[in-house]
C-alpha cells in the first residue's frame, strides 16, 4: 500500500503502484484541473507540488510518493497560491488555458521559495513549461504582480 496526502486528503492506494500519479489524480481522484499533454516529462502540463517542490505527475509513479504531500490546482489556499490566481486573473493570462494549471502550479512553487524573483529566475524556474498560445510575456507579468501581492 502506497500513503500519501492529496491536497490535504490521507490516500491509501492498493492499485499499480507503478501506475502514473497523473492516472491517479485525474481518473482516481477525479481531480482534473490537472492536464496531460505529452506523457514524458517534456511540457509542465501535469505540474503538480510534492512536498511543495514542483513534478511531472505524468511521469511519476504513484509509488514515488509515498509520504509526500501532494497539492493539485484545486488545492491552492496559501497566501502565495491566492497570489498567483489573483495576479493570473488580474492580467488575463490564460489563452486556451490548457498549460496554466501546470503554469500556476510552478509559480506558485517559485515564489514559496522565492518571495521576489527576478526575470532571470523566473525564466529559469519556469522553463519546462510550455504554452503553445505563448503567454509566456503575460505569466512573467504574473508572477511579478504576485510577488508584489504577497511581500505588500
Ligand atoms: S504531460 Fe507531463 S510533462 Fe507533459
Ligand atoms: S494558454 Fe494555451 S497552451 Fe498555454
Amino acid at each position: 500500500m502506497i500513503t500519501f496526502t492529496l491536497n490535504g486528503q490521507k490516500i491509501a492506494f492498493e492499485g499499480d503502484q507503478d501506475m502514473p500519479l497523473l492516472w491517479y489524480i485525474r481518473d482516481e481522484a477525479q481531480l482534473t484541473g490537472t492536464k496531460f499533454g505529452c506523457g514524458v516529462a517534456a511540457c509542465g502540463a501535469c505540474t503538480v507540488l510534492a512536498d511543495g517542490m514542483p513534478i511531472r505527475s505524468c511521469s511519476t509513479p504513484v509509488a514515488a510518493v509515498e509520504g509526500q504531500s501532494i497539492k493539485t490546482v484545486e488545492g491552492l489556499e496559501t497566501a502565495t497560491d491566492k497570489a498567483v490566481q489573483t495576479a493570473w486573473r488580474e492580467l488575463e493570462v490564460a489563452q486556451c488555458g490548457y498549460c496554466q494549471s501546470g503554469q500556476i502550479m510552478a509559480a506558485s512553487a517559485l515564489l514559496s521559495q522565492n518571495p521576489n524573483p527576478t526575470d532571470e529566475d523566473i525564466n529559469i524556474a519556469m522553463d519546462g513549461n510550455l504554452c503553445r498560445c505563448a503567454t509566456y510575456h503575460r505569466i512573467r507579468a504574473a508572477i511579478h504582480t504576485a510577488a508584489k501581492k504577497q511581500t505588500g
